[in-house]
Formats: C-alpha cells, structure tokens, sequence
C-alpha cells in the first residue's frame, strides 16, 4: 500500500481495535515506541542546524551509461520512484537509506511539499522532485486519501525525466526496503522490451479480497519493464479519471493494467509484510526465492532485540547482504543427533533450535509469531499456510539472533555467528525451562551469487557440538545429505 493512503487504509482495518492484544500492550513495547520518538526527536533538534530547502538543490545524477541492448541487466538499468509525504518524510528517510547508493542507484523520491535536508540526506539520497498538481483528477473513495491519484502518476512522472538506458521502473514507498542486487537477479530474468508488471499481493486474504489478488501492493515495490511505462503512461492519466472510487495508488495501477490486459507477474520476494508484532516467524522461513523487497518495519517489531528498526536492518545491510546478498534469509534444516535438536538457520538473520525431529515440511512453514489486521492470532486471515506457537512457552524454539558476520580470507567462507539465545516470544518469567544447550552458533558457509541461477533448492546444513558452541556448515546439497537427514525421522 502506497504512503498516506496506506496509513489510511491501516486506520481502518484498526479504526475500532487497539493495536495489540492486551497483553501485548505491556511496558516493553509501548516503551520502545516513545523511545523511537524521543530518539528521533533528538535527533531532528539536532539536526536543525543543517537544514534547507530541496527546491534548490541540484543532485549528482549517476552518468549515464551505453549498453549494447543484449548485455545482462543490471542495477544501472534501473530507475526507483519512491512515493513519500512531508509529514513523514523525517524518520521515512532513514529506510531509504539502508539500500540506496547514490552511485551505484538511480531514482527520484516524489513528495507533494518541500522538505528539509541535512548534508548526509544531500549525500545518500535520491534526488527530490515535487509531484505535480492533481486536483484537476476526481477522487470519492470515502476513506482514503487523494494523495493516491499523485502517487499512481509516480511512473508517468519519472519517465518524463528522461533517464537513458532504463529497462525497468520500480516504484515503491519510502518504507520499502530493497535487497537491490536480488532486485536485478529477478528482473534480468525478464525482457524489458515486453510488457511486464511484477510484484506480488499481500499476506492478508482480507487485503487480497476487499482490495485485490490481482495487484502488485504498492509497499512490497513492484516493477513495470520500460516498454510497458511507455504504454502506460500514453493511457494513465485519462485512466486515473476513470476510477475516482477507488482506494490506492496501488488500485489504480492495477485498473490500468487490466484495462491494458496486462497481469500480475508474481514473485514472492517481494514483501508487503501486511501484519503486525514479531517478524521472526515470516524472515525465519522465507520462502526459496531471493529476498527482494521488506516493508512495514513502522509496524513490526525491530528485526533483533534492543535494535532499533533502522539500526536492526543496517547490521544485516552491512554484514549479510554485503556479503552475499543472493543468500541472505535463506533456510536450511538439519539435526544435531546427539542433543535430540532440530536447527533452522535463516542465513544472516538467526538460527533457531527446537527439541525433537520436526520435518522440514513443518520447519518451512511460518510460525505465527505476528499478527493479522483485525488484531488476532488466528491462521484464518492469511493467504498462505501458518502454525500456532507452542502454547508451553518452554517448547518454543530458541532463537539465536545475528551477531557479527565476515569472509574468512584463508578459506573463502563467510563466517556468521549467532548469540544471545532466548525462547521465541517468551512472556513472563515464571516459566523454568531446560538450560540453553547452546550459547553461541557458527555458520560457514561459501559466497554463492549465483544460486538462483540454478533451479530453486533449499541449501542443506550439517551440525557439530563442541561444548557450548555449535558449528554449522551450510552449503550446496549433495549426495547422500538427503537420506542421513531422513534416516533420523
Ligand atoms: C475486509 O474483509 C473482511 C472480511 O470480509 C472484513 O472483516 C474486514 O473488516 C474488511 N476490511 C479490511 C480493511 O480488512
Ligand atoms: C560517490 O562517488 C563520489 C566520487 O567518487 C564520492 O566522492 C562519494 O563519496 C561517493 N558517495 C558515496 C555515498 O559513496
Ligand atoms: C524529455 O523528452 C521529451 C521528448 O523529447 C521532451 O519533450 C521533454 O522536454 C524531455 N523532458 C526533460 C525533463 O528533459
Ligand atoms: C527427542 O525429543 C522429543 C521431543 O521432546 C522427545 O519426544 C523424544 O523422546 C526425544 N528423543 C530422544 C531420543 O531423546
Ligand atoms: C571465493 O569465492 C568466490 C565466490 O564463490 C569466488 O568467486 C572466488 O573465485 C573465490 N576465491 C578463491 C580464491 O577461491
């Protein structure tokens, strides 16, 4: 979901309800929200100073490049329009942030005022452009906001800037996190000379039914191959003026599509991420795609205790997905014999541990550790198959977050290591459970950028104990991995 009309469309799935269960609404998370706050408060005085207007700014556009039209696709071939508001635009920012190189990246933020900037903002952002007038447009949907007629003419305004050498627009919001080398894995899949609209729906059946199934939702980001801009740019705005009772930008674009018969292309590593709450469920059982796209870090918790949103994502940006970004998230499943443990590695993000043989049929489905939006834990508003948390806190699986990652030079592994171990969601202390077998996990494994170049297959991982310390292998599955792991079922 696009922006302000996204936030809208969250009031009114929560307009009556509060935002977390009653017992979710304890001290801690409340208290991490007026942290942020006081934080991001701070930080703005702070930054004061610096300010001023965009308006007059010019940025260093990345030059052009000239590529012959059969070389592969890559992020140089990419231009982002990002949708972002004023009012938001101060913590917004920081997401942007995260994955966008200003040498490396190209693409515009449109906003509908001017706004501030700091010299690190003019340094590691986009360049800003003001969205032009569309009042002249008519709007009636009665609960969102008209800023979603700007927001669909987000593509027809970035073409018209001219950009050499694009092959694909992605648009997405200023709370969109790309993974941009996975982005380029996917798209150079594609020809940009055909009509192509990638993205994918959302996690809520409730979204996917009173909205659409059949829409790429805006805040996951989705991409539109250069030859269908151009066509769709010809029809948009008298397009625009036929769906005034629509809700997003999202919505319209979709309309439009239809109107010019193209589908959705679907790719689940694109991420809407329509939930609420703890995220680990989602991230640690990603499915065997890329990782393209996260959004809606507002409303989840931060990716690892006492991070911050931002801070949380930057460890993984700066280790993981630098390092090898095709792996980043993905899943691997193995057993230590001995301890009676089953372990699930979600490369760069954590490693958890469950008692007993669970199948990897089971390992690979998320556990419901969030949310849906009407506020509940029940699996009946997903589109895709959850499962509960065990209601005995101490049979929840122990989770291992990220700690520090690098690339082992003699041996040309990378080395991830996971710590602070604590059971999922764990409430209350009143519960004794086992002691924690584990204190540190070690994952090696080989850079592997071309994995999605192969057919999609789950890595396969292999376990050894050494007192407190558990090393894991993870790698290409070979022969003979699959029926040791089954012999222990
Ligand atoms: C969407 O549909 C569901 C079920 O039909 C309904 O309960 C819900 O209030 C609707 N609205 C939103 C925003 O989910
Ligand atoms: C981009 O490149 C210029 C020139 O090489 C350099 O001065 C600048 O620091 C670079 N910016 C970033 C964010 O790396
Ligand atoms: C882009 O190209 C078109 C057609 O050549 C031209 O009319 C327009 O002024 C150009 N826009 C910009 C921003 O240079
Ligand atoms: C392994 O753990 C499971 C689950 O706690 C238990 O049912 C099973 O008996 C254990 N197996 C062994 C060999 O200890
Ligand atoms: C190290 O691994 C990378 C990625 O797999 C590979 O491209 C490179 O050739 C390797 N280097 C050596 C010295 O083996």
């Amino acid at each position: 979901m696009l922006l302000e009309a996204n936030n809208h469309r969250l009031y009114m799935a929560r307009s009556n309800q509060q935002f977390f269960p009653a017992k979710f609404v304890g001290s801690p998370f409340r208290l991490l929200t007026w942290v942020i706050i006081a934080i991001s408060f701070i930080y703005t005085t702070y930054t004061l100073s610096l300010l001023y207007y965009s308006s007059s700014l010019s940025f260093n556009q990345p030059s052009p490049v000239s590529t012959g039209e059969g070389e592969p696709t890559a992020l140089r071939h990419i231009v982002f329009g990002i949708a972002a508001s004023e009012n938001l635009w101060k913590t917004r920012k920081n997401y942007i942030k995260l994955w966008y190189h200003p040498n490396r990246t190209r693409g515009v933020v449109w906003l509908d005022k001017p706004v501030s900037l700091t010299i690190s903002d003019r340094a590691l952002l986009p360049p800003i452009k003001i969205s032009s007038d569309t009042t002249r447009f008519p709007f009636t949907n009665p609960t969102g906001h008209r800023s979603a007629i700007r927001i669909s003419r987000i593509i027809s305004e970035t073409l018209a800037l001219n950009f050499t050498d694009v092959r694909w627009f992605v648009m997405c919001d200023d709370d969109t996190v790309f993974l941009p080398d996975n982005l380029v894995g996917v798209l150079a899949d594609y020809d940009h000379r055909q009509y192509y609209y990638i993205g994918t729906s959302s996690e809520s059946h409730y979204q996917n039914i009173n909205f659409s199934n059949r829409m790429a939702y805006g805040g996951g980001g989705f991409a539109i191959s250069h030859a269908l801009a151009v066509l769709l740019s010809k029809n948009l705005d008298s397009c625009i003026h036929r769906y005034p009772t629509l809700y997003g930008s999202d919505e319209r674009i979709q309309a439009c599509m239809a109107e010019l018969g193209v589908p959705l292309t679907r790719h689940s590593g694109f991420h809407q991420y329509d939930v609420y709450g703890e995220i680990f469920g989602l991230l640690a059982a990603h499915p065997v795609v890329p990782l393209v796209s996260f959004h809606h870090l507002d409303l989840l918790s931060p990716v690892f205790p006492k991070h911050t949103r931002v801070g949380g994502l930057k460890k993984i940006f700066q280790g993981p997905v630098s390092l090898d970004s095709a792996g980043v998230m993905q899943q691997s499943i193995c057993y230590d014999v001995d301890g009676n443990w089953t372990v699930g590695v979600a490369w760069g993000y954590s490693v958890q541990i469950v008692k007993g043989v669970v199948s990897p049929r089971t390992m690979e489905i998320p556990i419901r550790t969030f949310l849906h939006w009407s506020n509940n834990w029940d699996n009946y508003a997903y589109a895709f198959t959850t499962r509960g948390l065990p209601l005995d806190h101490c049979k929840r699986p122990i989770v291992y977050y990220l700690m520090s990652s690098m690339l082992d030079e003699k041996t040309n592994m990378t080395v991830t290591k996971y710590g602070n171990p604590q059971r999922l969601l764990f409430i209350g202390s009143d519960h004794i459970c086992d002691e924690t077998p584990v204190e540190e996990m070690v994952v090696y494994k080989l850079r592997d950028p071309d994995i999605w170049k192969r057919t999609p297959r789950r890595n396969c991982c292999k376990v050894e104990k050494k007192n407190k310390k558990m090393n894991i292998h993870v790698g290409v599955c070979r022969d003979g991995d699959y029926e040791e792991m089954m012999k222990l079922q």
